[in-house]
């Protein structure tokens, strides 16, 4: 792989960017011990296992092996290429990258990023100033008053006006001397369709006197746009197209301004609409986001995932509501998030709501919130009632929802309790959901497989006394535990290398990572994270962050006595095995003397 960000700046940004501090922009961490914990962004769990290590600036996930440094995080996170996630981590903490050393390709697709959220930014100025400034933007300042809009959640929020006509952006573009294709990319201005009569330009204006709503991430940056027309015309919104910076079942609206009260309340307000989401904030229920214009994605639940462990649905009817938790229930049982569901009166939206109620009563509502399959159980009986017919229905409603339960606790628990609800046998409601869970193992699943560690606590190593006979399936994990004790304990290093200890391993990767860590270690200052980015095998990485990570407490003479045994325990290995060449000669086994002297030639060619 090519270098294209110069090695100073990449150690420059590895010094400068905190791991803690970046993986928190996306996952709550808890403070345990040495390390933070907090929900693995990367597979669906309900216990933390996800370990971020602030000292030596690494994260491994214990459930599904994920590991690395604060670069393979951002590349993981965001889908990004090593340079590309230099380059943000750089950005992110304001440091110059000189670009000429990247190919042309990925200079491309790193400028061009760029150039969609410059674009992007200059286009909300633009709507900002026709909405707030321009003679053309009193009927939209007018529409926004008469829905009850206050003007700081207007600015708070950059909403904006795209005014009548076909090419008011195009202009504001050209005159800018920015290239029609690249807007184009933005989504903002659209090609004309190629077979009509070429007029003076090719381009036209997607937005067209509608009020506009700028979607903006984590970071603050614009990555799409929805506009909303003033009166009853179809559609009644018109969103961004998917573009290199917007993709809605990955983006919510309002995570911008909700991420910080997020955090504070460990609760989230999810709801449909633009309008929704503002009426709360300006009802002061600014731990909010809205999903755009799709239903509730994984992404969105791990994105927000992030930010609360409590997902407040809120949504404006039964029917709604049911769908979207049946929808879901998979998505929020597998990614572990408590979740609530909140129906409002009919007829009512999140925002009509609250101007006609105002936030205690939807407050209320929210305390009265019901869990899934609560709210499941009760919509199933209010729908079809307890005639026997009616019974039949409800478990047919609930069976599916049920078998999607993983935590067994709390499937026995609603399995029970959907028996009493129907007044049937538990043992009928169980061979139901036995159904519907044989249909799905049919689709087969997907194992994650994980490089196993079983860290060892350093001062009372867990020696052999007896005969000092290792298994050899525990060789492994002995040359685990030695590149742990290396990662950990670095002053064991001119012991191993002394020793020629790494000459004795028979695991070939955990070899190679030895070397690794011998040659980068033999730099003064050098880190483990560091070595992270040094080593330059995938796999390799992973365990070198497993290893590194562990809360085990090294001592000079818990790091002599697992080396004894390992020394111990090869020599014993290749002394029985002369013994047992001895006693083959002298038994004249020449087949087996044969198979012997072969199996000594493989282990001399493997301490080559
Ligand atoms: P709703 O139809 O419930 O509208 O759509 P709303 O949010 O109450 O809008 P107001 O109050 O009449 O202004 C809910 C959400 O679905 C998406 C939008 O994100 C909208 O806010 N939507 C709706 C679209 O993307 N396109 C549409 O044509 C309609
Ligand atoms: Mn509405």
């Amino acid at each position: 792989m090519a270098i294209f960000v110069p090695e100073e700046k990449i150690f420059e940004i590895k010094n400068t960017a905190d791991i803690v501090e970046v993986v928190s922009e996306t996952v709550l961490l808890k403070k345990t011990g040495k390390n933070y914990l907090g929900l693995c962004p990367f597979h669906s769990e309900k216990t933390p296992s996800f370990t971020v290590n602030s000292e030596k600036q690494i994260f491994y996930c214990f459930g599904c092996g994920a590991g690395g440094n604060v670069f393979s995080f951002v590349m993981k996170q965001e889908n990004l290429s090593f340079p590309e996630a230099a380059h943000m981590l750089a950005r992110r903490y304001g440091i110059e990258v000189p670009t000429q050393t990247m190919s042309p390709q990925q200079k491309k697709s790193i400028g061009e990023r760029d150039s969609l959220f410059e674009i992007n930014k200059q286009a909300v100025a633009f709507f900002c100033n026709v909405l707030s400034n321009s003679t053309a933007g009193e009927k939209a300042r007018v529409y926004l008053k008469k829905r009850g809009m206050a003007e700081d959640i207007v600015n708070g929020f950059n909403l904006g006006y795209a005014p009548v006509g076909w090419d008011n952006l195009v202009n504001f573009f050209s005159k800018k001397r920015i290239p029609e294709v690249l807007v184009e990319k933005s989504g903002l201005i659209v090609a004309r369709n190629k077979n009509h009569t070429q007029r003076k330009n090719g381009f036209y204006d997607r937005f067209r006197d509608r009020i506009i709503f700028p979607v903006f991430d984590v970071s603050m940056r614009v990555i799409g746009f929805g506009g909303r027309v003033l009166d009853d015309s179809l559609p009644k919104y018109l969103n961004s197209p998917e573009t290199p910076l917007y993709n809605k079942s990955r983006s919510v609206y309002g995570l911008h301004k909700a991420k910080q009260k997020c955090r504070e309340t460990n609760t989230v307000y999810i709801v449909e609409g633009y309008f929704d989401l503002l009426s709360l904030f300006q009802h002061g229920i600014s731990n909010a986001v809205a999903t755009l214009g799709t239903s509730l994605t994984v992404e969105h639940v791990r994105l927000l995932k992030g930010y609360a462990g409590r997902f407040v649905l809120v949504y404006d009817s039964d029917e709604a509501g049911i769908k979207a938790a049946q929808r879901s229930i998979d998505i929020f049982m597998k990614e572990g998030v408590d979740v609530r569901i909140i129906v409002l009166p009919e007829g009512y939206d999140p925002d009509s709501y609250l101007l006609e109620f105002g936030s205690g009563s939807f407050e209320k509502a929210a305390g009265n919130a019901l869990g899934v399959m609560p709210f499941l159980m009760k919509s199933a009986v209010k729908k079809h009632g307890f005639s026997i017919e009616g019974k039949i229905n409800i478990m047919s409603d609930l069976k599916a929802p049920l078998a999607a339960i993983s935590d067994s606790v709390a499937r026995s628990l609603y399995i029970k309790k959907a028996a009493e609800l129907i007044d049937i046998d538990e043992t009928a409601v169980l061979e139901k959901i036995r159904n519907v869970s044989a249909e799905k193992k049919v689709a087969g699943k997907k194992r994650v497989s994980n490089f196993n560690v079983s860290p060892i606590h350093g001062k009372t190593m867990p020696l052999n006394r007896g005969n000092g006979k290792v298994h050899p399936a525990n060789w492994s994990r002995l040359e685990k535990q030695i590149i742990a004790m290396m990662l950990q304990f670095p002053k064991i290093l001119y012991e191993i290398s002394n020793r020629n200890i790494l000459e004795y391993f028979e695991n070939d990767t955990l070899k190679s990572i030895g070397g690794s860590i011998l040659k980068y270690k033999s730099g003064t200052g050098r880190q483990v994270s560091d070595l992270v980015s040094f080593v330059q095998d995938k796999e390799q990485r992973r365990i070198i962050a497993s290893l590194a990570i562990g809360e085990d407490c090294w001592d000079n003479d818990g790091c002599m006595k697992l080396i004894e045994q390992f020394v111990y325990s090869r020599n014993r290995n290749k002394n029985s095995l002369l013994q047992k060449i001895k006693a083959a000669e002298e038994s004249h086994d020449n087949e087996l003397l044969l198979k012997l002297l072969t199996e000594k030639q493989i282990q001399a060619g493997k301490k080559r």
